[in-house]
């Protein structure tokens, strides 16, 4: 389980809230995607699931966080610099468990990915690759280190529709937890069984998060009908004002 109480993410340069009392909890088979405009604070979220420190780089964050038993794997938005420079054979390496597996894991793991066999102990650096190779390299090292709650931080940016294929299956036969950010809708409208939507209202004064247990398209339409009755409303309530105000002119 991954749970969040009561977190309030504040952004040090401008004291702007990027997220108010958040709470949330996560459990084996939900598929949460995180949507919102740019710069709402999707990322900060994750990086402070991940690892609080990350966000607490540029944020004040105040809150809990549960995740006992859990071990996280975190696909950043970004290659990290340091993670540029190196080979993949380097960043293999670097997984506690890659040198447990044996040839035929890795020759699978290989094929499941769409990769050359040899791609584990290529000399190209991670910089070099294209964006589809990135995704998956990423993807493969996470899944070396036997994660239980995936994080992936818009993985769909930049891949070709195979890599997005395999994406979606990747998301849709775990078992545990994933919880992921991403604007592409099919994507999402294919795999997110849970939507946590972060929003900036009031000319982004105030942060708002909705968390809805359904799928991207009835939400979305719902949110719709819901905003369109709200227009019926004002428009409604301006009609009554404007006859109340000309009944209380004529007085
Ligand atoms: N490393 C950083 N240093 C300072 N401010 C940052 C940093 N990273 C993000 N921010 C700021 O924090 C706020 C939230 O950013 P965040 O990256 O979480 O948004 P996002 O929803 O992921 O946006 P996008 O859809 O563009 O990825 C923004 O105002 C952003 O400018
Ligand atoms: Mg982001």
């Amino acid at each position: 389980m991954l749970q969040i109480k009561d977190l309030t993410i504040t952004h040090r340069k401008d004291l702007r809230i990027i997220l108010e009392k958040f709470n949330m909890v996560l459990n084996a088979g939900d598929k949460a995607v995180i949507i919102g405009e740019e710069g709402n604070g999707k990322s900060t979220l994750m990086k402070w699931i991940y690892d609080p420190e990350l966000a607490e780089e540029y944020t004040e964050c105040e809150g809990e966080r549960i995740i006992t038993g859990e071990v996280m794997g975190y696909l950043p938005q970004e290659l990290p610099e340091a993670d540029k420079a190196k080979t993949l054979y380097e960043y293999f390496s670097e997984s506690s468990f890659f040198f447990d597996k044996n040839p035929k894991e890795l020759s699978e793991m290989a094929i499941e990915f769409s990769v050359p066999k040899d791609f584990f102990y290529s000399d190209q650096n991670m910089g070099s690759l294209s964006g589809g190779e990135k995704v998956k390299a990423q993807l493969m090292r996470i899944l070396m280190d036997n994660p239980t709650v995936l994080l992936l931080d818009e993985p769909s940016n930049d891949i070709d529709i195979s890599t997005l294929e395999l994406l979606e299956k990747v998301i849709n036969e775990w078992k545990q937890i994933v919880l992921f950010i991403s604007h592409d809708e099919v994507l999402i409208e294919n795999t997110a069984n849970v939507i946590i939507h972060l929003e900036q209202i009031i000319r982004k004064t105030k942060s708002r998060y909705t968390i809805v247990r359904d799928n991207y398209k009835n939400y979305i339409e719902r949110r719709a009908r819901d905003y369109e009755r709200q227009e019926q409303q004002a428009l409604n309530d301006r009609r009554e004002k404007k006859i109340r105000d000309e009944k209380y002119k004529k007085y």
